[in-house]
């Protein structure tokens, strides 16, 4: 099993951030966490990520090994602290950036595999990048590869080199081992550098070798909040690509703004300015958009959201939700309900068939199939201190700005009048008017 260490110690001072650098998010998941997944796509298992301490706690969500760099003393430093922890074993080992989360599982299973057969202790990845740029130089000789320099240590003639360093590298451990006790500081940040093992390997006649990545994207380091939003972009556009060849219709994948590991059926159409997140799954046939917000929403066939909010709530087929609706904290929809205009529902369960089209608050509320809730119904479920339940049966008819004044119980088949304020319980196919709601007189 080949391992990998990944860098993550970093005080990513150029963020200006409260936060550990790798904690920051693209499309709903931390930087660190693409670059975990990445490695375990290329087929590298074993991973010891290097942190500093205020990782400690979160790193434990990533599945990983880790090790803290107490001071964060330059990337060489890093690795030297990762070996430390790691049993020493013949053969190779991945060190790569946490700080680059677009990078791909195929480049990093490249990069394991480069140093196969061949004579080098070091492999790295390069890339052609447009100018300026703060990545670290790549200073050749002859076509061969002779030293990394670091902006803040180059010339200008070295920094009009567009050739990069992307920050992955694959190498013989023994020869590691031994290089990274010479590592000096002798620089402009006084740091230990990883990328002066070039140099002293090729100062030592060892080859190192060249793997230049054919998509710069791929390998961009993020250092800032630019670059954050850069590769936000990057991500989002090949999610949204995935989906598009899995048979969804994106209309306008620059503002459909989506996270990894979503479900989407096929000839799901979505529309502008849409966000989907948070493991949501969608069905097949639904539309979704514009202008929504999804986030653990699991979604059957043919469901349509306009212009809506839908959160922690699962549905049935055959729904339809808004424009304007805020479904949340897990409401249940049965098959083909209708959530129509201005609708909010919190934490209810509505079965089969049922209708709230206008202007309603639902909380706490369980209604039974068929039921037709009217416009400006209201569930008063809070007393000033508790929530309280609402139960509606079946084929009930709640007429116009009915409020039912929760905990209370409407039976099956029952009737509110407009405009009823329903205090007590109303027993199955009773007919009930005003305020407090009494049975209506038979005419
Ligand atoms: C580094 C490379 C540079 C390369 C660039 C690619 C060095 C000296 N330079 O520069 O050649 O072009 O990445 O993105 O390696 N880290 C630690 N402990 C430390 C210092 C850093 O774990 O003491 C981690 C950081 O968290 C980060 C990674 O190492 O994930 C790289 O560090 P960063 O400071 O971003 O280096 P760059 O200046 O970007
Ligand atoms: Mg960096």
């Amino acid at each position: 099993m080949i391992r990998a260490i990944v860098l993550a110690a970093g005080k990513g001072t150029r963020m200006k951030s409260a936060r550990s650098k790798v904690l920051h998010e693209i499309c709903g998941r931390p930087m660190l966490w693409y670059v975990v997944q990445a490695l375990r796509q290329a087929g590298i298992g074993e991973i010891v990520v290097v942190i500093n301490s205020e990782l400690r706690d979160e790193i434990e969500a990533f599945a990983v090994e880790s090790v803290v760099q107490e001071e964060q003393l330059g990337t060489g430093h890093a690795v030297a602290v990762a070996l430390e922890r790691l049993e020493p074993r013949s053969g190779r080992l991945v060190v790569v950036c946490g700080d680059m989360p677009l990078v791909t599982g195929e480049l990093l299973a490249e990069m394991a595999g480069s140093l196969d057969g061949a004579a080098s202790v070091m492999a790295l990845v390069t890339a052609k990048m447009p100018l300026p740029s703060n990545f670290g130089r790549i200073v050749r000789r002859g076509g061969r590869v002779q030293r990394i320099v670091e902006v803040r240590d180059a010339t200008p003639e070295q920094l009009a080199i567009d050739e990069m360093n992307a920050g992955i590298y694959a190498f013989d451990e023994a020869a590691l081992r031994d290089a990274v006790t010479h590592l000096r500081t002798d620089n402009a940040q006084e740091e230990y550098y990883l990328t002066d093992l070039v140099e002293n390997f090729v100062s030592a006649g060892k080859d190192v070798r060249p793997v230049l990545a054919t998509d710069h994207l791929s390998v961009l380091g993020i250092n800032d909040r630019v670059e954050l939003a850069q590769a936000r972009k990057e991500m989002n556009a090949r999610l949204c690509a995935a989906h598009m060849r899995d048979g969804v219709t994106i209309v306008d994948p620059d503002t459909t703004y989506l996270e990894p590991e979503l479900e989407i059926g096929e000839d799901t159409v979505i529309y502008a300015n849409t966000t989907i997140g948070r493991l949501s799954s969608i069905g097949r046939n639904c539309v979704v958009g514009p202008n929504s917000r999804l986030s653990n929403a699991k979604l059957g066939d043919r469901v349509t959201v306009r212009e809506s909010v839908v959160r922690d709530t699962t549905a049935g087929d055959d729904i339809s939700i808004g424009p304007f609706a805020h479904l949340r904290d897990e409401t249940r929809l049965g098959d083909k309900t209708h959530v129509g205009n201005f609708v909010e529902i919190k934490k209810s369960n509505l079965a089969r068939r049922v209708k709230v089209s206008h202007l309603s608050y639902l909380g706490d509320a369980t209604i039974g199939e068929e039921t037709n809730v009217g416009a400006g119904t209201i569930t008063c479920n809070f007393d000033g201190e508790r929530k309280h339940p609402t139960i509606v049966g079946r084929n009930v008819a709640i007429g116009s700005n009915t409020s039912l004044v929760a905990p209370v119980s409407v039976g099956d088949g029952a009737l509110t009048g407009a405009g009823s304020v329903v205090t007590k319980d109303v027993p199955s196919g009773e007919r009930v008017a005003g305020n407090p709601a009494r049975p209506m007189r038979e005419k």
